[in-house]
């Protein structure tokens, strides 16, 4: 054998073992009503995912190379995007480029202002945190608004009333996979020369009117946490309208830098010293150029190999999703005790939420604490919506924010609001368990 098939056979025999090894350390996965824990999110991962990452670490080139080229041309059309998308190391990264590049002198070259120390930026209060943190880091001023009820997101005539002559953009997260109306908020946004960001890492698969979150504002952003619909381990990404965009992203992505060429290549523009930028000296290397003040997030190659394999996943894993939604919130709606004393958060009218759990208030009858500490005994995962009232976390006392109107609803989802999971990895045995014992803590616990 010469070496080249040598190495491809030994290729193939330690990917075939990789899968074997998968298929038998899957753990015995019995399920004990009780005992086993059920987890809010859960990687839902198979042999195929883990050939993937053991084939690019055996290419040892480390850095994103075949498998992120791949991912990112593949990823954007789940947003109905041509442009190809930008692999980053999380999805809080991805918010970071996202926003910062709302700053950028390039967009002068589009005729649109870039933002300014000072400059307000709408965006919700009940939130994650690393949806709001880039705007703050930038200098930027968010004006913080108050979520609806039925929806937990933002409603488009909140937003345009929070507009002032300071305004410049809206980034807003489509909340746990419910979407915010951002066809509408687009449309405004284009009327009023805003920017709009669509925070999609909750939410990858949701439609309004059957076109993807994500497809409507300038930039869209993905987490790839382990919580979130398709898993690298840690990853995220940033979907652009469109060249243009992509090209201020990725500088930010990639160090500020103004050279596009790909990791272990040179002169990609074919004048890599014939640039004039700036007030450097004339014929400077373009790969030391920097139009930005950026960052280096990008990803691993086991990363996006890992990645690759996931989204092949993703139309069964959004499917999974919404049938537990469904299960959960029949299961609910069909018990007198259950629908009386909780209210399960609704879909936005005219869309199809791809849930990333499932959002659910209790009444004034139940103290929520004490329920969530009675599911969490009895091995049930539970979670809060994330930060709550941003606004009251000690990290922003000494923030510059604007408050927009009343946040009554926020400290609503703040004191009364919690989720429990809709991951593929649950069956009827643990929707029919967490349903019984909703019921039997709800009737212990009813005032
Ligand atoms: C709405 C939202 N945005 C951003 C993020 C940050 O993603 P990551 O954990 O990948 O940084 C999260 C995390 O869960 C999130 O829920």
């Amino acid at each position: 054998m010469n070496s080249s098939a040598e190495l491809g056979h030994l290729k193939s025999e330690i990917l075939k073992l990789s899968k074997r090894y998968f298929d038998l350390n899957q753990a015995n996965s019995e399920f004990v009503p009780g005992k086993t824990y059920i987890p809010v999110t859960a990687k839902s991962m198979d042999a195929n995912d883990l050939s993937h990452l053991v084939d690019s670490s055996l290419d040892m080139w480390l850095t994103a190379g075949r498998y992120a080229r791949n991912f990112e041309a593949s990823f954007s059309k789940f947003f109905n995007r041509t442009t190809k998308s930008l692999l980053v190391n999380s999805g809080s990264s991805a918010n970071l480029v996202a926003i910062s590049a709302l700053g950028s002198p390039e967009l002068k070259k589009m005729d649109r202002e870039p933002l300014q120390r000072g400059d307000e930026i709408i965006t919700l209060a009940a939130g994650f945190p690393t949806t709001v943190n880039p705007i703050i880091q930038n200098g930027w001023v968010p004006v913080f608004i108050d979520s609806d009820l039925e929806t937990i997101n933002a409603l488009p005539e909140k937003v345009y009333q929070a507009v002032s002559p300071k305004t410049k953009a809206v980034v807003l997260a489509h909340t746990l996979g419910n979407p915010f109306r951002s066809d509408l908020i687009a449309e405004f946004c284009k009327k009023n020369n805003l920017f709009l960001i669509e925070d999609c890492c909750d939410a990858l698969g949701s439609t309004i009117n059957g076109t993807p979150v994500g497809s409507f504002g300038e930039y869209a952003t993905a987490s790839f946490y382990p919580a979130h619909h398709i898993t690298m381990g840690e990853g995220g990404a940033v979907v652009s309208k469109d060249a243009r965009y992509k090209k201020i992203a990725e500088s930010i992505r990639d160090w500020g830098r103004d050279c596009w060429c790909e990791p272990g290549v040179d002169n990609t523009c074919k004048k890599r010293f014939e640039w004039q930028l700036g007030d450097l000296p004339e014929g400077y290397d373009h790969k030391y150029i920097y139009s930005h003040i950026g960052y280096n997030l990008k990803v691993t190659d086991m990363q996006a190999a890992l990645g690759v394999s996931q989204l092949e996943k993703l139309p069964q894993f959004i499917a999974a999703r919404r049938a537990n939604w469904k299960y959960l919130y029949e299961g609910i709606k069909q018990s007198p005790i259950l629908s009386k004393n909780l209210i399960p958060v609704e879909p936005t009218p005219e869309t199809n939420p791809s849930w990333f759990g499932f959002p659910l208030f209790t009444q004034s009858s139940i103290d929520r604490t004490t329920l969530v500490r009675k599911l969490e005994k009895s091995r049930i995962g539970t979670r809060l919506l994330f930060a709550g009232n941003l606004t009251k976390q000690p990290a922003y006392k000494y923030a510059n924010y604007r408050i927009h109107g009343s946040l009554d609803n926020t400290n609503r989802i703040m004191n009364d609001l919690f989720w429990i999971g809709v991951h593929p990895l649950l069956n009827e045995a643990k929707m029919n368990y967490m349903l019984e014992k909703l019921e039997s803590l709800v009737k212990e616990l009813a005032k």
